[in-house]
């Protein structure tokens, strides 16, 4: 595995909205060749031996945390689990608290998954260890954006620059949409997003992004088509009248792929409402790379893990 030149100076992964474009193509770069090892030569991986991650998940996840788990354990490193069921938490045991064991412990990093917006960030201050953000409230899934844009880039055949991406759905409380939105302006794509007003504010114009209410024209010149789920546990009112008139209205079904132009492939963050934002007929079908992304999740937090434990303060000279 030939070394990737690395700009990388963080302890923790916070938010793609801190990161510059080199370092979303370092990181990049190192997932490719992690890629090309796993399948050709495991031996030459660096390792994380002997070092513990701590998973730290306050909320629900499959994808994230069982990819972060083979990540680490694809770099020998051990991999231990507090979820909020089974922890102190539901004693009362703050969060800075928790994480202060779990430093006492001797973990070598935290990944943590949590509702709060903003609670990475604030344990990255409370610790020495590196921190990674696994999605904070409505506010940042970093990793989910490296793994989108680089499963992107795999498929659209290299650079991102001037191609043309739609995110579709619940945009207003979507971690997924804030930090692709951030990955694929850093990587030059034009981001358009879509759905139902109440769902895609006008606001999001400050962000760069084109907002386009009009579904047949949002999807049609575009490359790639990110779907959202629609993200009940968020929602503090009703934001349309019901599923089925969300389904209606912006569902991504067969007749409106034929909108699409015929290169145009199909993404999904997971967990998919099926028969809501998107038919089965195409979550299975030729153009969706949903089990690609979920599969790229490993070697680009095999990057993330390897670039922030490699750093200075991140627990190499422990
Ligand atoms: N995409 C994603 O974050 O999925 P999980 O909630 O299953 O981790």
């Amino acid at each position: 595995m030939n070394a990737v030149e690395t700009p990388w100076d963080r302890k923790d992964l916070i938010a793609i909205e801190d990161l510059r474009r080199e370092e979303i193509e370092v990181i990049h770069e190192l997932a490719a060749s992690f890629k090309e090892a796993l399948q050709n030569d495991p031996a030459s991986l660096p390792s994380l031996r002997g070092k513990t991650i701590l998973n730290l998940f306050v909320e629900p996840s499959t994808r994230t945390r069982l990819a972060f788990e083979i990540a680490a354990k694809r770099l020998g490193a051990d991999v231990a689990l507090v979820e909020r069921a089974a922890s102190s938490l539901v004693k009362g045991e703050s969060l800075r608290d928790t994480a202060q064991v779990i430093e006492a412990l001797q973990a070598d990093a935290i990944i943590l998954r949590h509702s709060a917006a903003g609670s990475a960030h604030y344990l990255a201050n409370v610790v020495d260890i590196p921190v990674i953000n696994a999605g904070d409230g409505a506010h940042e899934h970093p990793t989910q954006a490296l793994l989108d844009t680089f499963t992107m880039r795999e498929k659209l055949g290299g650079r991102l620059d001037g191609r043309k991406v739609t995110i579709l759905g619940d945009i207003l409380f979507s971690r997924v949409a804030r930090s692709n939105i951030f990955a694929l302006q850093k990587l030059g794509a034009q981001v358009t997003v879509s759905g139902p007003a109440t769902l895609v504010p006008e606001g999001f114009r400050d962000f760069g992004v084109e907002v386009n209410l009009d579904l047949r024209s949002a999807l049609a010149d575009a490359d790639v088509v990110m779907l959202l789920r629609i993200q009940h546990e968020r929602q503090t009112s009703t934001h349309f009248p019901n599923l089925g008139e969300y389904q209606s209205l912006y569902g991504l079904n067969a007749e409106r792929e034929a909108w699409l132009k015929p290169e145009t492939i199909i993404m999904h963050p997971g967990p998919i409402n099926r028969g809501i934002e998107l038919d089965s007929s195409l979550a299975d079908g030729g153009r969706a790379v949903i089990l690609d992304q979920v599969t790229n999740g490993i070697v680009n937090r095999m990057a993330v893990l390897a670039l922030c434990l490699g750093h200075p303060k991140g627990g190499a000279e422990r």
